[in-house]
């Protein structure tokens, strides 16, 4: 990604290789703060706090925590038990996207595959950064294959302005660049088809604030709606195309979420309108048949109690309600399998996950 003139991956490995660069999430889009991780803890404190997110980006950030666990394994005196305790210490920072485990499982095969200690640190820094370019190139192919639907639902309006919504921030910040929702949606733009985006805000994180920020940096015309207002939108025929993406996929194709995906998918089968999931093969669970079982993260009550703003140049947070109110805070959701028009992979669109597998 391109910000101010300067060419980002939302993370990458320090030039001395003893640590990981990360652009700390939490302060966009009002600063753009870069930061250095220098441990394994560190890099499962970042996950967990969500200085990065994004199902992709996590899935890389807990490799390349893997590579930090490696060269601090080298100075413990139980290199093996040092790496195990990280491993657990990663996978356990958020129980939904599937990515994470998934990109663990393959650092783990390579540290089985070493025999020296030098061996192994060698091994994870190659995987930790071969799982990293291969995000990059899936998230193209996910935009050169999504294309394809906007370009037909352009052709249809005869060039005029195709409307799409889409939830949460599933940009280049989710994962290492590209995207995947965004994806589709910036090579539309570069092929001069004209588009708006509604970008829903997404409580309580607000992750639209991200997206909003990407697509302003690539000049794509988006506007920011709340997050009850997508089914009035598309009942008034003001959306052609939804597209999210994804954190977990089950064998049947249900999809978990950002939470408030779902509501967006049913009313988009109300008012008969493509809704697309965009991930790469990495967030299906091949070991999940049903989105019944997938884990739903529950955060702190005060991100929904709390929002966070700028004031007088200054990031604050505010309580929003009674002292005494309590909430609840459901990271994500499932969307059946049934509403879902179709999956956006690397290898190409495809109308259900048995038709990948
Ligand atoms: O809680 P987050 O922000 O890490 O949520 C994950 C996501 O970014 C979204 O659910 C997204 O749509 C899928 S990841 C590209």
């Amino acid at each position: 990604m391109i910000i101010n003139n300067k060419q980002y991956r939302s993370i990458w490995m320090s030039e001395d290789k003893l640590s990981i660069e990360i652009i700390d999430q939490r302060y966009l889009p009002f600063e753009f703060i870069i930061e250095t991780i220098n441990s394994s803890t560190e890099m499962a404190e970042a996950i967990r706090d969500m200085r990065l997110r994004g199902a992709p980006l996590i899935g890389v950030a807990a490799a390349y925590g893997m590579y930090l666990a490696a060269l601090e394994a080298s100075r413990k005196p139980d290199f093996n038990q040092h790496l195990k305790f990280s491993e657990i210490l990663l996978l356990n920072t958020r129980p939904t996207a599937v990515n994470l485990k998934w990109a663990i499982d393959r650092v783990r095969k390579e540290i089985d595959k070493a025999r020296t200690i030098e061996e192994i640190i060698s091994n994870v820094y190659k995987i930790a950064e071969k799982i990293a370019d291969e995000d990059v190139e899936n998230c193209k192919s996910i935009g050169k294959y999504g294309v394809e639907i906007i370009e037909d639902i352009s052709l249809k309006k005869k060039g005029d302005t195709v409307n799409i919504l889409t939830h949460c921030n599933a940009g280049a910040l989710a994962c290492v660049d590209y995207g995947t929702a965004l994806s589709p949606i910036t090579e539309a733009f570069k092929k001069g088809i004209k588009l708006r985006v509604w970008v829903d805000e997404t409580r309580p994180r607000l992750q639209g604030k991200l997206t909003s920020w990407e697509l302003e940096q690539l000049s794509i015309p988006n506007t920011v709606i709340s997050d009850n207002a997508g089914g009035y939108l598309m009942q008034k025929g003001m959306v052609d195309l939804v597209i999210v993406g994804a954190d977990r996929i089950a064998q049947s194709g249900d999809v978990a979420n950002k939470i408030g995906t779902y509501l967006k998918a049913l009313a988009a089968k109300d008012s008969g309108i493509p809704f697309y999931v965009a991930a790469p093969t990495s967030t299906i669970d091949f070991n999940l048949q049903t989105g019944n079982d997938i884990i739903i993260e529950k955060r702190d009550e005060n991100e929904v109690l709390y929002a966070e703003g700028l004031l007088n140049g200054k990031i604050e947070s505010v309580r929003l309600f009674s002292s005494k109110a309590q909430a609840e805070n459901y990271g994500f959701d499932v969307t059946p399998h049934k509403l879902i028009s179709g999956y956006i992979t690397e290898k190409g669109i495809y109308a259900s996950i048995a038709s990948i597998i």
